[in-house]
């Protein structure tokens, strides 16, 4: 009789099981934390709507928010001057609902660029730690440089924030590479871990230089506006026209000339996405994350949220990304 064969003859005789390409590498928990050792996660979801804030406009941020915490976005962002106020108490509201246990948000806020003398550092801190109802947030950030208060004043308040626990760490936003370099030069001991641009497919000549300095320098690139308001969405490619509200906070990517051409390029990429069979913003978060830069989405619906949640699900293969590099680049005509 036969014999059943041995654990370890059948583990010979099975032909060798191929893993997919990668499966052996566990995906990492985020972008390192400057020499912190901690992890900043790979996208989130910002707080700002725009410059409304109306009743209707805040409780449509506020189920947007309700739903990422649902759908564990990881990351969530805010400022002060968000609604002065409001955006950080909404979501400390929301925060102190959360049952005990529910996977805690990493927590980004920013000092507003009119407030960035040391005193008035001080005070800001401890207002959004009030509103958010809590004793540190993850990083805090200087929203904005201010060129009539010496940056090493700032740093230094905010160097007294980091040691005082109140802060995990040193941020900053809309800085340049010469400014990067002051700022960090300011500081004794800490480290700017963070810094927040405009950065996405269609706007991404003045990030571009900026995106190398971070990544040489180990600082976390946040990108705001990662969907050109809505553009890379696919939005605004057949009747719908940018309301005047998103035009004004658009900067200079909506302006006459300059959205003819960019509505060109977004539906080249329109196309590659329905030929790849990706969403469109799937394509446009991971060009981001690719380069090690984490993109903060805004949203204001639920449903946005759900859409964005799912196309970062989607990782396009490196070919397709390489094909959006060129297309954005001006090398498809
Ligand atoms: N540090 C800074 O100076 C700075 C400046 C700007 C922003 N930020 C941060 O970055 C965050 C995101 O900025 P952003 O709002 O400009 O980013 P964005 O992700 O490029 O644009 C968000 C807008 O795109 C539209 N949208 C999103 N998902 C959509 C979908 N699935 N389908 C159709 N439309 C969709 C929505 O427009 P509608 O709401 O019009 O529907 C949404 O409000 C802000 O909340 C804030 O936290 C920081």
């Amino acid at each position: 009789m036969a014999r059943a064969p041995t654990r370890a003859a059948r583990r010979k005789a099975a032909p060798p099981t191929k893993a997919p390409k990668g499966a052996d590498r566990p995906t990492p928990p985020g972008l390192p934390l400057g020499r912190s050792g901690r992890f900043h996660p790979p996208y989130g979801l910002g707080l700002w709507a725009l410059g409304r804030w109306t009743k209707e406009d805040e409780a449509r941020t506020r189920s947007s928010l309700d739903r990422a915490l649902e759908r564990n976005v990881p990351w969530l962002d805010t400022a002060e001057v968000y609604g002065t106020g409001r955006s950080e108490r909404m979501l400390g509201d929301v925060l102190a609902l959360r049952a005990e246990g529910a996977p805690r948000p990493f927590l980004t806020t920013k000092v507003s660029w009119e407030h960035l003398r040391a005193a008035q550092v001080r005070a800001s801190i401890q207002g959004s730690l009030q509103r958010l109802g809590r004793s540190s947030v993850d990083v805090y950030l200087v929203h904005a440089p201010d060129p009539h208060v010496p940056i090493a004043e700032t740093m230094g308040a905010m160097e007294e924030l980091w040691k005082a626990g109140k802060i995990g760490a040193i941020g900053v936003s809309n800085f340049t590479v010469p400014q990067l370099e002051a700022a960090q030069a300011a500081l004794k001991e800490a480290e700017i871990v963070v810094n927040q641009i405009r950065f996405n497919l269609l706007d991404r000549a003045e990030a571009t230089p900026i995106a190398r300095y971070c990544r040489e320098h180990r600082i976390v690139l946040e990108a705001y506006t990662p969907l050109a308001r809505g553009l890379l969405t696919g939005r605004y490619l057949g009747r719908e026209k940018p309301s005047a509200e998103v035009r004004r906070y658009a900067h200079s990517m909506f302006e006459a000339d300059r959205f003819a051409e960019l509505q060109g390029t977004a539906r080249k990429l329109r196309d590659l996405a329905d030929e790849a069979k990706v969403p469109l913003p799937s394509i446009a978060l991971h060009w981001l994350a690719r380069q090690g830069v984490a993109p903060v989405f805004g949203a204001s619906r639920p449903e946005q949220v759900d859409a964005v949640v799912e196309a970062w699900a989607i990782r396009p293969a490196d070919a397709v990304l390489d094909r959006a590099e060129a297309i954005a680049g001006g090398r498809v005509a």
